[in-house]
């Protein structure tokens, strides 16, 4: 598949940076011109793991977050937001709805749930000690169908 642009942003993992984020994948979509609410949904998600590898990774003591976007061809937004922190041991455990490991902060453990209902896919790999890498995609167009 064919990419019509792409972009990676490196930043450190502070809070301030969430909404850098959120903002800069939402801006990376709009000259495809997707509709106010496919760039709601991609703020949303983008912000839900962010925010994840903020206070759970570096369990809010800092480090290197990056986010790469690209537009395929066929109108699928594919994002990428990596980290280098404490990893997921259990990932399908930490993706089920209401799973967190921070219940004294009163974290809701939906945001995994939030990213695959605003996402059209989201896949998680990890490592414990190395990091973790989310990869969602969302489509922002309708590819042109070619006869
Ligand atoms: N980037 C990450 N690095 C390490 N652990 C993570 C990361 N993202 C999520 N987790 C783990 O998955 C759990 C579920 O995440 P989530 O669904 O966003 O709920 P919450 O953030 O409210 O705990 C977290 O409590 C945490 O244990
Ligand atoms: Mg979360």
């Amino acid at each position: 598949m064919r990419t019509l642009n792409h972009m990676r942003l490196e930043f450190d993992a502070r809070p301030e940076n969430e909404s850098f984020a959120r903002i800069a994948a939402a801006a990376f979509a709009v000259p495809f011109n997707p509709t106010m609410d496919v760039l709601s949904d991609i703020r949303t998600a983008v912000s839900e793991a962010v925010t994840n590898a903020i206070v759970h990774a570096y369990r809010e003591r800092g480090g290197v977050i990056t986010l790469s976007a690209a537009l395929l061809e066929n109108g699928v937004l594919r994002l990428e937001i990596s980290d280098q922190g404490c990893g997921i041991p259990d990932i399908p455990q930490a993706m089920q709805p209401f799973f967190t490991t921070q219940p004294e902060k009163e974290r809701s453990g939906m945001g995994f749930s939030v990213m695959q209902s605003f996402m059209d896919d989201v896949q998680v790999e990890s490592e414990v000690g190395k990091g973790t890498t989310v990869r969602m995609e969302k489509r922002v167009f309708e590819a042109e169908v070619k006869n």
